[in-house]
């Protein structure tokens, strides 16, 4: 199914967006399987969306107590450094909403990457949905980095796609290098993916993402192609400068 792309002004309007999608897929997903799954992005893009929706009037439309939040990925660092992805989102949502601690599921980055992985594996195996070994998740939240990444699955980074979790060592920025990452196995079993990316900088390998040729281990967000979920990318008109509508 091809990606749905929506513009918006800037990071303000595309988060209150990305808000109201949130609690449509809660709501749906907890109505008809009586839980949320979700797995969280780390970056800076959505830390607005984390801090909007701890407030009113989102926080209280979702049934917190049916939400169950992993990650997408994570950068392996103690979970009380800043550069942790569950740090992040503790600081701005998870601490400000009623979700039981039971239904918060970091990885152990505290581990080295490799132990981490498997262990995270096993955390999915615990809501696997047989006869997959993981988790169809409701929504995924992904972000997208200057070079095409996205969650830890960077360009000319090789993935074994037959793993749920993987380890990864990449430098990017300033950001701390071992990672672990779920694979496009458990990404192409969701339900829906949403990408969010804004700035100038993401719009040349945002135009080849989307209107380019399929070359993921130079685009890695390319992999991202549920089989039967759909991708919605929601980006602000800087990063959307590049992109044709064909
Ligand atoms: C991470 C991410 C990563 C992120 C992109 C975009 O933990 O580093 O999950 O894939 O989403 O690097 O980051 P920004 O939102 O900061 O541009």
């Amino acid at each position: 199914m091809k990606p749905k792309i929506k513009i918006y002004k800037d990071l303000q309007e595309l988060s209150a967006a990305a808000a109201r999608l949130f609690i449509e897929n809660a709501t749906q997903a907890i109505a008809t399987r009586g839980r949320f799954l979700t797995a969280l992005s780390g970056g800076g893009t959505p830390k607005p969306l984390y801090e909007l929706l701890a407030q009113a009037p989102y926080r209280s439309q979702i049934r917190w107590d049916k939400v169950h939040v992993f990650w997408g990925d994570e950068r392996c660092v103690p979970k009380e450094d800043p550069g942790n992805n569950y740090f992040q989102a503790r600081q701005a949502l998870l601490d400000h909403v009623p979700l039981p601690a039971e239904n918060i599921h970091p990885v152990a980055s505290e581990l080295e990457p490799e132990s981490a992985a498997r262990d995270y594996a096993q955390v999915l195996r615990d809501f696997s949905t047989p006869p997959l070994t993981f988790p169809r998740f409701d929504l995924v939240l992904l972000g997208m980095g200057d070079d095409g990444h996205t969650a830890s699955l960077f360009p000319n980074s090789p993935v074994d796609e037959s793993l749920p979790v993987i380890s990864v060592t990449a430098n990017y920025q300033d950001r701390p290098a071992r990672r672990v990452s779920l694979t496009p196995l458990v990404f192409n079993a969701a339900k829906q993916v949403i990408f969010i990316a804004v700035g100038k900088s993401k719009a040349e390998r945002l135009a080849s993402i989307l209107n380019g040729d399929y070359h993921p281990a130079l685009l890695p967000a390319q992999r991202i192609r549920p089989d039967e979920g759909e991708v919605l990318w929601l980006v602000d008109e800087a990063a959307a400068e590049m992109i044709t509508s064909s």
